[in-house]
Protein backbone atom coordinates (compact mmCIF):
# COMPACT_ATOMS: atom_id res chain seq x y z
CA UNK A 1 0.00 0.00 0.00
CA UNK A 2 1.30 3.34 -1.09
CA UNK A 3 0.46 6.86 1.42
CA UNK A 4 -0.08 9.90 -0.92
CA UNK A 5 -0.27 13.25 1.00
CA UNK A 6 -1.65 16.50 -0.45
CA UNK A 7 -3.62 14.30 -2.89
CA UNK A 8 -6.09 17.08 -3.61
CA UNK A 9 -3.66 19.37 -4.65
CA UNK A 10 -2.20 19.46 -8.27
CA UNK A 11 1.01 17.28 -8.15
CA UNK A 12 -0.78 14.93 -5.68
CA UNK A 13 -3.88 15.01 -8.21
CA UNK A 14 -1.41 13.92 -10.72
CA UNK A 15 0.27 11.76 -8.89
CA UNK A 16 -2.78 9.74 -7.80
CA UNK A 17 -3.96 9.75 -11.13
CA UNK A 18 -0.76 7.58 -12.07
CA UNK A 19 -0.48 5.75 -9.67
CA UNK A 20 -4.10 4.02 -9.69
CA UNK A 21 -3.70 4.00 -13.64
CA UNK A 22 -0.90 1.90 -13.27
CA UNK A 23 -2.73 -0.35 -11.04
CA UNK A 24 -1.31 0.14 -7.91
CA UNK A 25 -3.13 0.36 -4.36
CA UNK A 26 -3.31 3.92 -3.48
CA UNK A 27 -4.09 5.44 0.31
CA UNK A 28 -4.79 9.39 0.11
CA UNK A 29 -4.47 11.43 3.34
CA UNK A 30 -7.41 13.95 3.10
CA UNK A 31 -8.37 16.69 6.13
CA UNK A 32 -12.37 16.68 7.57
CA UNK A 33 -12.37 19.96 4.89
CA UNK A 34 -10.74 18.81 2.25
CA UNK A 35 -12.53 19.19 -1.37
CA UNK A 36 -12.25 16.62 -3.47
CA UNK A 37 -14.21 17.94 -6.72
CA UNK A 38 -10.75 19.46 -8.40
CA UNK A 39 -9.34 16.30 -8.12
CA UNK A 40 -12.14 14.20 -9.86
CA UNK A 41 -12.23 17.04 -12.55
CA UNK A 42 -8.49 16.31 -13.03
CA UNK A 43 -9.06 12.79 -13.70
CA UNK A 44 -12.07 13.02 -16.12
CA UNK A 45 -9.58 15.61 -18.10
CA UNK A 46 -7.32 13.07 -18.40
CA UNK A 47 -9.86 9.87 -18.68
CA UNK A 48 -13.53 9.82 -19.74
CA UNK A 49 -15.40 7.40 -17.30
CA UNK A 50 -12.95 7.93 -14.90
CA UNK A 51 -15.58 6.82 -12.15
CA UNK A 52 -14.22 3.68 -11.39
CA UNK A 53 -9.90 4.71 -11.27
CA UNK A 54 -11.41 7.72 -9.11
CA UNK A 55 -13.20 4.95 -6.93
CA UNK A 56 -9.83 2.89 -6.63
CA UNK A 57 -8.78 5.65 -3.95
CA UNK A 58 -8.61 4.47 -0.37
CA UNK A 59 -9.28 8.22 1.45
CA UNK A 60 -8.11 8.15 5.03
CA UNK A 61 -8.81 11.24 7.21
CA UNK A 62 -5.99 12.98 8.60
CA UNK A 63 -3.72 16.22 9.30
CA UNK A 64 -0.13 16.16 9.21
CA UNK A 65 -0.63 18.25 12.15
CA UNK A 66 -2.00 15.52 13.83
CA UNK A 67 0.47 12.82 14.66
CA UNK A 68 -1.68 9.96 16.06
CA UNK A 69 -3.88 10.37 12.48
CA UNK A 70 -0.70 9.81 10.53
CA UNK A 71 0.39 6.45 12.60
CA UNK A 72 -3.08 5.17 11.92
CA UNK A 73 -2.64 6.26 7.98
CA UNK A 74 0.54 4.77 7.56
CA UNK A 75 -0.70 1.53 9.20
CA UNK A 76 0.12 -1.31 6.37
CA UNK A 77 1.97 1.11 4.06
CA UNK A 78 5.24 0.36 2.12
CA UNK A 79 6.11 3.74 0.42
CA UNK A 80 4.87 7.41 1.40
CA UNK A 81 5.05 10.17 -1.16
CA UNK A 82 4.85 13.52 1.11
CA UNK A 83 3.27 16.18 -1.53
CA UNK A 84 1.41 18.15 1.30
CA UNK A 85 2.11 21.33 2.10
CA UNK A 86 0.88 24.98 2.03
CA UNK A 87 2.19 27.15 -0.96
CA UNK A 88 1.62 30.90 0.18
CA UNK A 89 3.17 34.29 0.24
CA UNK A 90 0.86 36.24 2.22
CA UNK A 91 1.98 37.51 5.44
CA UNK A 92 -1.03 36.39 7.31
CA UNK A 93 -0.18 32.70 6.39
CA UNK A 94 3.06 32.71 7.95
CA UNK A 95 2.54 30.78 11.18
CA UNK A 96 0.21 28.27 9.82
CA UNK A 97 2.64 27.64 6.71
CA UNK A 98 5.44 27.45 8.86
CA UNK A 99 3.85 24.60 11.14
CA UNK A 100 2.26 22.99 8.70
CA UNK A 101 5.07 22.92 6.60
CA UNK A 102 8.23 22.18 8.78
CA UNK A 103 6.15 20.58 12.00
CA UNK A 104 4.03 18.27 9.52
CA UNK A 105 6.90 16.98 8.04
CA UNK A 106 8.73 16.23 10.71
CA UNK A 107 5.25 14.60 12.13
CA UNK A 108 5.55 12.21 8.98
CA UNK A 109 9.22 11.53 9.32
CA UNK A 110 8.84 10.76 12.89
CA UNK A 111 6.04 8.25 12.14
CA UNK A 112 7.88 6.96 9.13
CA UNK A 113 10.49 5.62 11.26
CA UNK A 114 8.85 4.68 14.40
CA UNK A 115 6.23 1.94 11.64
CA UNK A 116 9.76 1.35 9.71
CA UNK A 117 7.87 2.34 6.67
CA UNK A 118 10.57 1.17 4.09
CA UNK A 119 10.50 4.46 1.07
CA UNK A 120 9.82 8.03 1.51
CA UNK A 121 9.59 10.36 -1.29
CA UNK A 122 9.55 14.14 -0.94
CA UNK A 123 8.93 16.79 -2.36
CA UNK A 124 11.05 19.82 -1.55
CA UNK A 125 11.51 22.56 -3.90
CA UNK A 126 13.87 24.93 -5.87
CA UNK A 127 13.16 27.20 -3.08
CA UNK A 128 15.53 25.17 -0.63
CA UNK A 129 18.64 26.08 -2.75
CA UNK A 130 20.41 28.76 -2.34
CA UNK A 131 20.63 31.82 -4.21
CA UNK A 132 24.42 32.49 -5.82
CA UNK A 133 24.68 35.56 -7.93
CA UNK A 134 22.79 36.49 -11.12
CA UNK A 135 23.69 34.56 -13.64
CA UNK A 136 25.19 31.21 -12.02
CA UNK A 137 23.47 27.78 -12.57
CA UNK A 138 21.93 26.57 -9.28
CA UNK A 139 21.62 23.26 -8.72
CA UNK A 140 21.86 20.29 -6.15
CA UNK A 141 25.09 21.58 -4.69
CA UNK A 142 23.81 25.10 -4.44
CA UNK A 143 23.92 25.53 -0.57
CA UNK A 144 21.08 27.46 1.19
CA UNK A 145 22.61 30.74 3.08
CA UNK A 146 20.91 32.23 5.53
CA UNK A 147 21.60 35.73 4.62
CA UNK A 148 19.86 35.13 1.25
CA UNK A 149 16.50 37.04 2.48
CA UNK A 150 14.65 33.84 1.81
CA UNK A 151 10.76 34.15 1.66
CA UNK A 152 8.60 32.05 3.98
CA UNK A 153 7.77 30.02 2.15
CA UNK A 154 11.44 29.12 1.00
CA UNK A 155 12.08 29.10 5.23
CA UNK A 156 9.95 26.77 5.92
CA UNK A 157 10.29 24.32 2.68
CA UNK A 158 14.18 24.65 3.51
CA UNK A 159 13.61 23.55 7.46
CA UNK A 160 10.73 20.52 6.00
CA UNK A 161 13.68 18.97 4.11
CA UNK A 162 16.08 19.58 6.75
CA UNK A 163 13.61 17.55 8.86
CA UNK A 164 13.51 14.54 6.03
CA UNK A 165 17.45 14.80 6.15
CA UNK A 166 17.25 14.54 10.03
CA UNK A 167 14.78 11.51 9.80
CA UNK A 168 17.53 9.70 6.99
CA UNK A 169 20.06 9.98 10.00
CA UNK A 170 18.07 8.05 11.73
CA UNK A 171 16.76 5.19 9.81
CA UNK A 172 14.72 6.71 6.96
CA UNK A 173 15.23 5.45 3.50
CA UNK A 174 14.27 8.71 1.30
CA UNK A 175 14.73 10.48 -1.76
CA UNK A 176 13.89 14.03 -2.35
CA UNK A 177 12.87 15.47 -5.60
CA UNK A 178 13.15 19.30 -5.81
CA UNK A 179 10.62 20.91 -9.00
CA UNK A 180 11.00 24.37 -10.20
CA UNK A 181 7.20 26.17 -11.29
CA UNK A 182 5.34 22.78 -11.36
CA UNK A 183 2.75 24.07 -14.31
CA UNK A 184 -0.43 21.70 -14.66
CA UNK A 185 -4.37 21.49 -14.39
CA UNK A 186 -5.73 22.82 -10.92
CA UNK A 187 -7.99 25.31 -9.76
CA UNK A 188 -7.59 29.08 -10.59
CA UNK A 189 -6.99 29.52 -6.18
CA UNK A 190 -4.70 27.12 -5.73
CA UNK A 191 -0.49 26.43 -6.72
CA UNK A 192 0.23 27.54 -9.58
CA UNK A 193 -3.21 28.33 -10.76
CA UNK A 194 -3.21 31.33 -9.30
CA UNK A 195 -0.90 32.89 -11.78
CA UNK A 196 -2.85 31.69 -15.00
CA UNK A 197 -5.67 33.22 -12.81
CA UNK A 198 -3.12 36.73 -12.63
CA UNK A 199 -2.50 36.62 -16.71
CA UNK A 200 -6.88 35.35 -16.85
CA UNK A 201 -7.44 38.76 -15.21
CA UNK A 202 -4.82 40.86 -17.54
CA UNK A 203 -2.46 42.03 -15.69
CA UNK A 204 -0.54 44.58 -17.61
CA UNK A 205 2.72 44.69 -16.09
CA UNK A 206 5.37 42.20 -16.92
CA UNK A 207 9.07 41.67 -15.07
CA UNK A 208 12.50 41.17 -15.95
CA UNK A 209 13.24 38.35 -13.89
CA UNK A 210 13.64 34.41 -14.95
CA UNK A 211 13.03 30.97 -13.45
CA UNK A 212 12.91 27.38 -13.95
CA UNK A 213 9.51 26.15 -15.23
CA UNK A 214 8.36 22.01 -14.94
CA UNK A 215 4.97 20.44 -16.10
CA UNK A 216 3.16 18.21 -13.87
CA UNK A 217 2.81 15.14 -15.21
CA UNK A 218 6.67 15.16 -15.35
CA UNK A 219 7.73 16.24 -12.46
CA UNK A 220 5.04 12.78 -11.04
CA UNK A 221 6.77 10.65 -13.75
CA UNK A 222 10.24 11.30 -12.17
CA UNK A 223 8.53 10.90 -8.18
CA UNK A 224 7.73 7.89 -9.12
CA UNK A 225 10.61 6.78 -11.14
CA UNK A 226 12.55 7.90 -8.03
CA UNK A 227 11.04 6.52 -5.34
CA UNK A 228 11.10 2.81 -7.23
CA UNK A 229 14.96 2.74 -7.66
CA UNK A 230 17.58 2.43 -5.41
CA UNK A 231 19.07 5.94 -4.93
CA UNK A 232 19.11 6.24 -0.93
CA UNK A 233 19.04 9.73 0.59
CA UNK A 234 19.97 11.64 -2.47
CA UNK A 235 17.85 14.93 -3.90
CA UNK A 236 17.45 15.39 -7.55
CA UNK A 237 16.11 19.37 -8.81
CA UNK A 238 13.34 18.62 -11.39
CA UNK A 239 13.20 21.26 -14.35
CA UNK A 240 12.49 21.55 -17.83
CA UNK A 241 13.13 25.14 -19.04
CA UNK A 242 14.51 28.37 -17.64
CA UNK A 243 12.31 31.29 -18.84
CA UNK A 244 11.74 34.36 -18.79
CA UNK A 245 8.70 35.66 -16.97
CA UNK A 246 7.82 38.23 -19.72
CA UNK A 247 7.67 34.94 -22.06
CA UNK A 248 5.82 32.77 -19.78
CA UNK A 249 3.37 35.46 -19.51
CA UNK A 250 2.83 35.72 -23.11
CA UNK A 251 2.65 31.62 -23.79
CA UNK A 252 0.17 31.78 -21.34
CA UNK A 253 -1.76 34.63 -22.61
CA UNK A 254 -1.65 33.36 -25.89
CA UNK A 255 -3.03 29.67 -25.00
CA UNK A 256 -5.83 31.20 -22.59
CA UNK A 257 -6.66 33.90 -26.13
CA UNK A 258 -5.73 36.72 -24.04
CA UNK A 259 -3.88 39.97 -24.36
CA UNK A 260 -0.16 39.60 -22.86
CA UNK A 261 1.36 42.41 -20.78
CA UNK A 262 2.39 44.65 -22.43
CA UNK A 263 4.62 46.93 -19.08
CA UNK A 264 7.83 46.11 -18.06
CA UNK A 265 7.87 46.61 -13.95
CA UNK A 266 11.37 48.17 -14.11
CA UNK A 267 12.75 47.72 -10.38
CA UNK A 268 12.15 51.59 -9.32
CA UNK A 269 8.07 49.96 -9.90
CA UNK A 270 8.63 46.86 -8.48
CA UNK A 271 10.37 48.44 -5.15
CA UNK A 272 7.62 51.03 -4.85
CA UNK A 273 4.58 48.99 -5.34
CA UNK A 274 5.44 46.43 -2.62
CA UNK A 275 6.03 49.48 -0.28
CA UNK A 276 2.60 50.96 -1.07
CA UNK A 277 0.77 47.27 -0.55
CA UNK A 278 2.57 46.79 2.98
CA UNK A 279 1.39 50.26 3.46
CA UNK A 280 -2.14 49.29 2.16
CA UNK A 281 -2.16 45.27 4.06
CA UNK A 282 -1.24 47.65 7.60
CA UNK A 283 -4.61 49.66 6.83
CA UNK A 284 -6.79 47.73 5.18
CA UNK A 285 -5.54 44.74 6.42
CA UNK A 286 -6.01 43.51 2.76
CA UNK A 287 -3.54 40.82 1.73
CA UNK A 288 -0.88 42.43 -0.52
CA UNK A 289 -0.47 41.36 -3.88
CA UNK A 290 3.25 41.97 -3.84
CA UNK A 291 5.52 41.48 -0.87
CA UNK A 292 9.23 42.21 -0.42
CA UNK A 293 10.41 38.83 -1.25
CA UNK A 294 8.01 38.41 -3.65
CA UNK A 295 9.30 41.61 -5.51
CA UNK A 296 12.85 40.90 -5.67
CA UNK A 297 12.29 36.92 -6.82
CA UNK A 298 9.97 38.97 -10.04
CA UNK A 299 13.62 41.03 -11.26
CA UNK A 300 15.69 38.09 -10.07
CA UNK A 301 17.04 35.92 -13.33
CA UNK A 302 17.48 32.26 -11.46
CA UNK A 303 18.65 29.12 -13.94
CA UNK A 304 18.31 25.30 -12.68
CA UNK A 305 20.29 22.74 -13.73
CA UNK A 306 18.83 18.85 -13.75
CA UNK A 307 21.95 17.89 -14.80
CA UNK A 308 22.21 15.41 -11.74
CA UNK A 309 18.76 13.51 -12.88
CA UNK A 310 20.14 13.67 -16.62
CA UNK A 311 23.39 11.81 -15.42
CA UNK A 312 20.94 9.19 -12.98
CA UNK A 313 18.31 8.81 -15.60
CA UNK A 314 18.60 10.37 -18.82
CA UNK A 315 14.44 12.38 -19.31
CA UNK A 316 12.92 13.73 -21.96
CA UNK A 317 10.47 16.62 -20.59
CA UNK A 318 7.43 17.97 -21.88
CA UNK A 319 7.84 21.39 -23.49
CA UNK A 320 6.59 24.27 -21.46
CA UNK A 321 4.48 25.45 -24.68
CA UNK A 322 2.86 22.35 -24.11
CA UNK A 323 2.19 21.98 -20.34
CA UNK A 324 1.01 25.82 -20.56
CA UNK A 325 -1.68 24.34 -23.10
CA UNK A 326 -2.53 21.47 -21.14
CA UNK A 327 -3.20 23.64 -18.47
CA UNK A 328 -5.15 26.22 -20.52
CA UNK A 329 -7.26 23.65 -21.91
CA UNK A 330 -8.59 22.15 -18.60
CA UNK A 331 -9.27 25.90 -17.52
CA UNK A 332 -11.53 26.78 -20.30
CA UNK A 333 -13.30 23.18 -20.15
N1 LIG B 1 3.39 24.34 -7.23
C1 LIG B 1 4.67 24.56 -7.46
O1 LIG B 1 5.07 25.33 -8.36
C2 LIG B 1 5.70 23.84 -6.62
C3 LIG B 1 7.05 23.94 -7.00
C4 LIG B 1 8.00 23.22 -6.27
C5 LIG B 1 7.61 22.46 -5.20
N2 LIG B 1 6.29 22.40 -4.84
C6 LIG B 1 5.92 21.57 -3.71
O2 LIG B 1 5.10 20.55 -4.22
C7 LIG B 1 4.18 20.10 -3.22
C8 LIG B 1 2.78 20.12 -3.77
O3 LIG B 1 2.46 21.44 -4.18
P1 LIG B 1 1.10 21.75 -4.93
O4 LIG B 1 1.41 22.80 -5.91
O5 LIG B 1 0.49 20.47 -5.36
O6 LIG B 1 0.28 22.38 -3.74
P2 LIG B 1 -1.31 22.53 -3.58
O7 LIG B 1 -1.98 22.35 -4.89
O8 LIG B 1 -1.53 23.80 -2.86
O9 LIG B 1 -1.72 21.31 -2.64
C9 LIG B 1 -1.35 21.28 -1.29
C10 LIG B 1 -1.89 20.01 -0.67
O10 LIG B 1 -1.47 19.94 0.70
C11 LIG B 1 -2.59 19.61 1.50
N3 LIG B 1 -2.42 20.09 2.87
C12 LIG B 1 -2.18 21.37 3.27
N4 LIG B 1 -2.11 21.41 4.62
C13 LIG B 1 -2.30 20.16 5.07
C14 LIG B 1 -2.34 19.57 6.37
N5 LIG B 1 -2.18 20.30 7.49
N6 LIG B 1 -2.57 18.24 6.48
C15 LIG B 1 -2.75 17.48 5.35
N7 LIG B 1 -2.73 17.98 4.10
C16 LIG B 1 -2.50 19.30 3.97
C17 LIG B 1 -3.75 20.27 0.79
O11 LIG B 1 -4.96 19.70 1.25
P3 LIG B 1 -6.37 20.52 1.29
O12 LIG B 1 -7.08 20.15 0.03
O13 LIG B 1 -7.03 20.03 2.51
O14 LIG B 1 -6.04 21.99 1.33
C18 LIG B 1 -3.42 19.93 -0.65
O15 LIG B 1 -3.82 18.60 -0.94
C19 LIG B 1 4.38 21.05 -2.03
O16 LIG B 1 5.23 20.42 -1.11
C20 LIG B 1 5.08 22.26 -2.64
O17 LIG B 1 5.88 22.91 -1.70
C21 LIG B 1 5.33 23.07 -5.54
Amino acid sequence: MILVTGGTGLVGSHLLFQLVKDGQQVRALRRANSCIDELKKVFEFYQEDSSDLFQKIEWFEGDLLNYFSLKDALLGVSKVYHCAAMVSFKPSDAMEMFSTNVEGTANLVNACIELNVPRFCFVSSIATLGKPLEGEVIDESTFWQNDDNHSVYSQSKFRAEMEVWRGTKEGLNAVVVNPSVILGPVGLERSTGQLFKSVMNGVRFYTAGATGFVGVRDVVKVMIALANSDVVNERYVINAENIAYKKFMAMAAGALNVKAPKVKAVRWMVSLAWRIERLRYYITRKEPRLTKETARTSQHKSFYSDAKLQAYMPFKYISIQDSIENTAKYLKE
